[in-house]
């Protein structure tokens, strides 16, 4: 079987492909065009897909027919469409659990900069503006006892409420597709309405699939309503949020403060105004950038195109 990887990824899931005699076809060069993308996709059975730049849908299938497989580099599928994968029974794999602490602890490590105000604190030092001691200025705000409300209660949400309750004893309301039972019975999760997460979160924080409804669900409508000082935090796709709505209600202090990993656009243009605000915290999508979580999922995604060269079902597939 021959795979296409478009991206290096780390060594293990590489060598784990080499010993099973997988022929690996790697990308010249990392930031390939759609052409060049295509062209690779054209002459390969399989793909080990790495990043979001290339949507996997009705016209590409079309146009590749020989690809057989694709195993995702990433838990999140929503650049492919897994209906059209199905009705070809074409198995796109992905890479789930071992990066839920990883990208939880960077969905808790924004709500903190966010409530300590670290960028504009930061920013201060780096300005040549740290004076004395000031017992009123640039105050955060504590989380202890507070509402944390999470939209999308699956793996990486548990892990973020886990954290959250333990940490700072935060009460745990949650919006999901359906009740998590383990978070209600281990956490004290209370499920609610989207309206009232939303009105009563002390932080709100997404940890959902994001699918194409939820486009810019997180809007000016929604922060109308957020309580003035939440926050708000995204770690899960930025098609989620509205970006210039979320720099309006900033901008007039609807809400406190935002920190997100994913941005809309991804990558976001360096001259976004949201840039300038100091209640902002903005990473570039690292959610699951450690050794661990990335090594994790090498693993995963050779082991889904190994199991599917022997003729098995793919261990973690988004088209079960
Ligand atoms: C994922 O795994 O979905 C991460 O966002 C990396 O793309």
């Amino acid at each position: 079987m021959k795979v296409f990887i478009n991206k290096m990824i780390p060594e293990i899931g590489i060598k784990m492909l080499k010993e099973e005699g997988i022929q690996i076809i790697f990308s010249e060069n990392e930031n390939l065009s759609h052409e060049e993308w295509l062209k690779y996709c054209q002459n390969t059975d399989a793909i080990l897909n790495v990043g979001g730049d290339f949507k996997y849908d009705k016209t590409f299938f079309d146009t590749c027919p020989n690809v057989k497989a694709i195993a995702l580099y990433s838990v999140g599928f929503d650049h492919v469409d897994t209906k059209e994968a199905s009705q070809r029974n074409i198995p796109i794999g992905n890479t789930p659990d071992v990066l839920s602490r990883a990208t939880s602890d960077v969905a808790f490590l924004l709500m903190q900069s966010v409530a300590r105000r670290t960028s504009y604190n930061f920013q201060k030092i780096k300005d040549g503006n740290w004076n004395t001691f000031d017992p009123l200025h640039a105050l955060g705000q504590e989380l202890y006892g507070k509402t944390l409300g999470i939209f999308g209660l699956g793996r990486i949400g548990f892990e973020m409420a886990d954290k959250a309750r333990k940490a700072f004893g935060m009460n745990i309301i949650y919006h999901n597709r359906s009740h998590n039972e383990q978070a209600e019975r281990e956490l004290g999760a209370i499920y609610v309405s989207f309206d009232e997460l939303v009105k009563n979160s002390d932080v709100l924080s997404i940890h959902a699939n994001f699918t194409p409804e939820h486009t810019n669900l997180f809007n000016h409508s929604v922060f109308e309503k957020m309580k003035p000082n939440s926050i708000f935090i995204n770690t899960a796709r930025g098609g989620f949020h509205h970006q210039n709505d979320l720099y309006n209600a900033l901008v007039a202090g609807k809400i406190w403060g935002a920190g997100f990993d994913v941005t809309n656009p991804e990558p976001m243009s360096a001259e976004d105004p949201i840039l300038q605000l100091s209640s902002v915290c903005i990473l570039p999508h690292i959610g699951s950038a450690t050794i661990e979580a990335r090594n994790g999922m090498a693993r995963l995604a050779a082991g889904n195109l190994i199991a599917f060269s022997k003729g098995e079902k793919m261990p973690h597939c988004a088209n079960p």
